[in-house]
Order: structure tokens, then sequence, then C-alpha cells
């Protein structure tokens, strides 16, 4: 794994629109695949519609290990209450990475940690946080989103972790944090975490 703590200088460079982050591969053997197409043209039309952030930490993963790995060391920069987008292509490892998450708040073992698409909201409690995991992937209209009231989850102990949020521009705005994992090879990942 190549970590890095970007300096303030390095941060200033990331482009406004961030898109060129917005590489969208193909994962052959997603379940998710049928909707593949058009969320990659939306995902795209998403990083450009983000605001501009410092980079906070960037690291090269060599595994789904690695990334765990990474994941468990961001627990100061998500100090709760956060709300942080997870963004990046299907399988990118958005998942994964909350594994490292949640079992750096102590409040989920990795192998406990599994992909909300189908449920929605995974919640997970620490000692010092809770952590909701949730993937918007399958929600596509306001009313859907607010059956889930996620505002309600918005607590002083809170952190959400939002798969897919950049579909709704207000969580865009309202993120704390976003998290970009890149596909840069077959078990390589670029993870970038900006402010
Ligand atoms: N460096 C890596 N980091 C993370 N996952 C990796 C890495 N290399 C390979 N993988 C594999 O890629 C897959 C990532 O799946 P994961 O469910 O975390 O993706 P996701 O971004 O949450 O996708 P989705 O949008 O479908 O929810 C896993 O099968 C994992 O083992
Ligand atoms: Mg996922």
């Amino acid at each position: 794994m190549f970590f890095r703590d970007s300096p303030l200088r390095e941060a200033r460079k990331i482009p406004p629109s961030l898109s060129v982050l917005g590489i969208v591969s193909c994962l052959p053997c997603s379940p998710r695949k049928p909707k593949l197409l058009s969320h990659a043209y939306r995902y795209t039309a998403y990083m450009t519609a983000g605001k501009a952030g410092g980079l906070l930490r960037e690291v090269t993963t060599r595994s789904a290990d690695e990334t765990i790995a990474f994941g468990r060391t961001l627990a100061d920069l998500l100090a709760p209450p956060k709300l942080a987008l997870l963004r990046g292509d299907l399988g990118a490892g958005k998942t994964t990475l909350v594994k490292g998450i949640a079992a750096a708040f102590h409040a989920a073992a990795e192998e406990d940690v599994t992909s909300p698409t189908f449920t929605l909201v995974h919640e997970y409690r620490g000692p010092q946080a809770i952590l909701y995991h949730i993937d918007l992937y399958r929600v596509d209209t306001q009313r859907e989103l607010d059956t889930l009231a996620l505002d309600d989850l918005r607590e002083e102990d809170s952190i959400l972790l939002i798969e897919w949020g950049e579909k709704f521009p207000r969580f865009v705005r309202e993120r704390d944090l976003e998290i970009v994992l890149e596909r840069a090879g077959e078990n390589d990942r670029t993870i970038r975490v900006i402010d």
C-alpha cells in the first residue's frame, strides 16, 4: 500500500470539477449490470457537479485487505458527526472500505459489514459512534429518498457513509467528506479523501 498525506499546495492542484476522476469502467459480473450504462453516464455528470475540495489523503491499494486497512486509518477524519460520500464505480471498493471504517470505530467486525444494496441502510453501533452505511444505487426519486428519512439519522454521534449519494445534489452540497475510489488495475484502487 502506498500512502501519503498530501501537502496543502498539492491539494490546491485538484481541478474544480474532479471530472478527471470520473472514469467509468465495466464490471462484467456485477448483478447490477443492467443499470450500468445509465449510471456510467450519470456518474460522470455528477463528478463535474461536485464541489472542489482539498486532498487530505491519497493511497493506492493492491488488494481488498489493503483497502480495509486504509479504512481503519480514517477514524480521525470521520469523527462524528459526519456525512461522507463514497464515490466510485461499481465494484470500486466502497463497501470494502466501510469494513475498515466500521472496525476502526469498533462498530462491527469486518466480516459483518455487507453491502446494503437491497436493504439500503445498515446500522453499526460502536461505543462512540453510530455508523450508517447507505446505498442509494436503487433510489432514484426524491420520494423514494424521503422514505429513508436520512435526516433523522443525523445526530451528534452519527456518521453517514453514503454510496451513490452524488445522485442527489443535496448530498454533494452537504457532505463533509468525499472518498473517491478509482480502479487503477485488476486489484489496484486509488483512493482519495477530499474535504
Ligand atoms: N484494492 C482493492 N480494494 C477494494 N476492493 C478490491 C480491491 N481489489 C479487488 N477488490 C475486490 O473488488 C470488489 C469491491 O467490491 P465492493 O462491494 O467493495 O465495491 P463497491 O464499490 O461497494 O460496489 P457497489 O457500487 O456495487 O456497491 C470486491 O470483490 C473486492 O474483493
Ligand atoms: Mg457497495
